[in-house]
């Protein structure tokens, strides 16, 4: 009995087989005839399904309505009847100045492109939407893990309409941040990010994230195992560590704002020079690799001029001081740590069978009227007041995106969704009052970083 059943399936299964068979011979056959009827017929309805399924437009809110990008007008109207789609690059039509002045290279025209045809996920794509879930944590509970400095409801800042937003991706799964799911996906793992200040902020981000923001005594520190512990002298150590009991998951920060090695050349001489080793990942991520399972980088704000001689960073290559002045031009030192540093990961992954890296991109500035030290300022209050989509493919970031060609390392691409949200920095606001300048790179949190660790846990 069972066996007939079984066997009256087969067979339905093979005549099944065969008529799908003999569907796609007749379809390529017609293709044959005549390909254009068929791509443009397809192509038609690639573009409507899916916006049509895209969320509405969500409720704005008080302060003023969201424009649609060029590209959001043509790909929602249906009945345009034109099937040679393109989209315009957005950053093509938004005030890319802030980004520029940080590294020239993000000046590449993007030109117009015409849109790829498959529904590809690409978590860069989609757009900003009202979600009243958010914030994911409240900026006056996470005091155990958010410095006052980023706080913003501690400051006298009167507008939050910044932290009801989330990132919805146009082709991608994201499910809802949940902590306990997070902390279970994450057991017995460590993550860790390396990285400058914005690095920084995406790991307080992850902290409130992963505790809801709740005062948690659970929580161990564990900086020691990694020797993150605050020297004699320093206002700060270096990096945090904190490890979840239950689940055994460790989240941790390093602070490595050039992403390159720094060794002081007379370490007896606390105004020593400092042998930045454009070539050598840091130390600490040498060290301690083989002890992590998700390592997430960045780099940027940085590399200028001011901040190398602040610093007294001598550029080094091949263990010996620079002599390439080509080099030694901010942009190709970047560029060139850029693809060192992810060369050197990528080859480590053969060996670190469990570590999964991304590279973040540029977080963007948004000073307008002057830059940080020349009155600068981001006043703006209204959310996505230049549009609420993402609509290009490629990255507003082509260093990181050009150096992860070819590896296995991923991209975490946050500078065009970030591009959009120049209301969301801290602005004037500090722990100390209303300022006279603006800090126009860091972001209030809670804030966009909390989205880019949706991004991240969405991919992990
Ligand atoms: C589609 O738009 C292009 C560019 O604007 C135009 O040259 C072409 O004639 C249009 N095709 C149709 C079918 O409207
Ligand atoms: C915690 O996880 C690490 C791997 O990250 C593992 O080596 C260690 O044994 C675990 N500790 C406990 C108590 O389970
Ligand atoms: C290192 O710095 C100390 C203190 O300034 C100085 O006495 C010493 O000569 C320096 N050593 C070298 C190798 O330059
Ligand atoms: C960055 O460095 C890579 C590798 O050396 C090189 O191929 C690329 O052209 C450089 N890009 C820029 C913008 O200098
Ligand atoms: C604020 O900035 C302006 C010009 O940038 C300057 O003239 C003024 O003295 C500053 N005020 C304070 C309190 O620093």
């Amino acid at each position: 009995m069972k066996g007939g059943y079984t066997y009256s399936l087969r067979g339905w299964h093979l005549s099944l087989a065969l008529v799908s068979l003999l569907l796609v011979i007749t379809v390529l056959w017609v293709w044959q005839a005549n390909p254009i009827a068929i791509t443009l017929r397809s192509a038609q309805e690639w573009y409507n399904i899916p916006s049509s399924e895209l969320p509405v437009e969500a409720p704005n809110n008080a302060l003023g309505s969201t424009k649609l990008t060029k590209s959001e007008e043509i790909s929602l109207n249906p009945s345009s009847g034109n099937e040679t789609k393109v989209q315009l690059d957005f950053v093509g039509a938004s005030p890319v100045h802030s980004v520029t002045a940080e590294s020239p290279e993000m000046q590449y025209s993007q030109g117009i492109r015409p849109s790829s045809k498959r529904k590809v996920c690409n978590y860069a794509k989609g757009r900003w939407v009202a979600d009243s879930r958010r914030p994911l944590y409240s900026g006056f509970s996470c005091k155990q893990w958010l410095s006052s400095m980023w706080a913003c409801r501690m400051t006298q800042r009167p507008d939050f309409s910044f932290e009801g937003y989330r990132w919805q991706p146009e082709n991608c799964d994201m499910p809802q941040f949940e902590r306990s799911a997070f902390l279970r996906k994450m057991q017995d793992k460590t993550i860790a990010f390396i990285g400058d200040s914005l690095g920084r902020q995406q790991f307080q981000s992850l902290m409130c994230m992963a505790t809801g923001g709740e005062e948690s005594p659970e929580v161990e520190n564990v900086g020691w195992k990694y020797g993150l512990v605050k020297r004699r002298g320093a206002i700060r150590p270096d990096g945090w560590a904190y490890r979840f009991p239950k689940t055994n998951t460790t989240i941790l920060y390093y602070w490595s704002a050039s992403l390159c090695d720094l060794v002081p050349l007379n370490i007896t001489n606390p105004l020593t020079n400092v042998a930045m080793h454009l070539d050598q990942p840091p130390a600490f991520m040498r060290k301690f690799l083989h002890d992590f399972d998700i390592l997430i980088l960045n780099t940027g704000h940085h590399w200028n001029r001011g901040k190398l001689n602040a610093n007294r960073w001598v550029m080094y290559v091949d263990g010996k001081p620079n002599e390439d002045k080509k080099r030694a031009e901010i942009g190709n030192a970047k560029n060139f740590t850029i693809y060192s540093v992810a060369k050197w990961v990528n080859s480590q992954l053969v060996s670190h069978p469990r570590l999964k890296v991304f590279f973040r991109t540029l977080s963007p500035r948004h000073f307008f009227n002057g830059d940080w030290n020349t009155g600068g300022s981001c006043d703006n209050t209204v959310p996505l007041s230049q549009g609420s989509e993402v609509v290009q493919d490629g990255s507003s970031d082509p260093t990181v995106e050009g150096a992860l060609k070819g590896t296995k390392i991923k991209i975490l691409d946050i500078t065009a969704i970030s591009q959009l949200r120049d209301e969301a920095h801290m602005s004037r606001y500090n722990i100390r009052g209303v300022q006279n300048s603006s800090d126009c790179l860091h972001w209030c949190l809670p804030g966009v970083p909390d989205t880019w660790n949706e991004l991240l846990v969405s991919q992990i």
